[in-house]
This record gives structure tokens, C-alpha cells and sequence, in this order.
């Protein structure tokens, strides 16, 4: 078997390091697939929500779920990801981004550094003890390498005490393939 791509091992993450997953955050919800696989995890007591700045990439992610008929609690937030705490009132037990720009749209609407290392900073205050956020990084865009860099950064000034980070790239391919980030929030803290 070939090792996991970043999406695939994205996913992984979560099917295996999720403990608890009744409230579910897709911060990048942009054609929905994220947001279908996070739909999945839920039962009708959870709740899951889905940003995208792009009423485009709403529509979408709505039509991708509606058409499997799932019996679940769903927010779709056409605001930034950076205005979270505005929508979710909630402890957050898990949340995904997938930076960068909408596949098949116009590539200059995309994630930016500033906005997304704020909705991280907020997404860390929520997220629950033995919480799990993920990061898929794409860098090959324009504005795609600052922002990486500012991930990195952000992601390995995070407190050991406090934080289980691990960064999980390929290090021998010519392009830039998707990188992840896990922050896994442990649960020992205060
Ligand atoms: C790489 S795409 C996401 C792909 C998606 N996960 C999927 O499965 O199709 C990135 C998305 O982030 C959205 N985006 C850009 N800035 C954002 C922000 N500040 N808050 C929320 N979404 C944003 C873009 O509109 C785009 O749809």
C-alpha cells in the first residue's frame, strides 16, 4: 500500500483520533467532500458546521449532502472562518480546513494567511479537551507558500504541555503536495 495522500490521511486522522464527535466544524467547506465525510461521523444528536466565504461553495456542499438524505443537525455559514465564535457557541470536538482556493472556481478567492491563523487561534480556544483539528495545506497558489509558513509557524509555537502537533509531508516529490497539520488538544489541561 502507498502511503496516505494528505486528504486520505486527513480523514485518517479523524477516524482514528476523534474521541468524541457530536459537534464537527468544516472551516473550508468549498465542494463539500470534507464536509460529506464529516457528515457521516454524526448522529442526530450532533451537529456539524460548514463556512465557506463563496455562496458558490455553499450551494454546492448543500446539494452534495441533501442528495444523501442524512438525518442530521447542519449549519451552512456563508462567512469567514475567522467570524467562528459568531456561529458556534459551542465546544467544537473536531474542525478541518482545506486551505487554499476552490476547485474548478476562480483561484484568486482563496484562504489568507491573516484570517486563517486567526480562525485558528479561535478554533483553539473552543475545541474541546481531546479535540482534533486538521489542516490540509495546499502551497502551489499563489500567496500558498506565505501561508504554509505561517501555519507551520503558528503550529509549532503551540505549548507540548498542552498540544499533541504533528506536521506530515512528502519530502521527495518535484510539485508541493497537500501537507497536514494535526493539533490534537490534550486532555490533561486545564
Ligand atoms: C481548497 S478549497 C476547500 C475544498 C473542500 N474542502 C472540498 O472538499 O471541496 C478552500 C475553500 O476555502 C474557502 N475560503 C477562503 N477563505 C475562507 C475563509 N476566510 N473562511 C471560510 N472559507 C474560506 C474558499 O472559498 C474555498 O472554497
Amino acid at each position: 500500500m502507498d502511503l496516505m495522500q494528505g486528504v486520505e490521511f486527513s480523514h485518517w486522522l479523524f477516524n482514528n483520533y476523534l474521541e468524541n464527535k457530536n459537534i464537527l466544524v468544516d472551516a473550508t467547506c468549498g465542494n463539500g467532500k470534507d464536509t460529506l465525510f464529516l457528515a457521516n461521523k454524526i448522529d442526530s444528536n450532533g451537529k456539524l458546521y460548514a463556512f465557506d466565504i463563496q455562496k458558490e461553495a455553499i450551494n454546492n456542499t448543500k446539494k452534495k449532502i441533501e442528495e444523501k438524505e442524512l438525518n442530521i443537525n447542519i449549519d451552512y455559514i456563508n462567512d469567514g472562518h475567522e467570524n467562528i465564535d459568531k456561529y458556534v457557541n459551542k465546544k467544537i470536538d473536531g474542525i478541518i480546513y482545506n486551505l487554499g482556493f476552490l476547485p474548478g472556481s476562480k483561484k484568486e478567492v482563496k484562504t489568507e494567511k491573516e484570517t486563517t491563523i486567526t480562525s485558528l487561534n479561535i478554533s483553539l480556544d473552543i475545541l474541546a479537551k481531546g479535540g482534533l483539528i486538521v489542516i490540509v495545506i495546499y502551497s502551489e497558489h499563489e500567496g500558498g507558500s506565505e501561508e504554509k509558513a505561517a501555519v507551520l509557524n503558528f503550529a509549532r509555537g503551540l505549548n507540548y504541555k498542552k498540544y499533541n502537533v504533528l506536521h506530515y509531508h512528502f519530502i521527495n516529490q518535484k510539485k508541493n503536495p497537500p501537507e497536514v497539520i494535526a493539533i490534537k488538544k490534550r486532555n490533561g489541561i486545564k
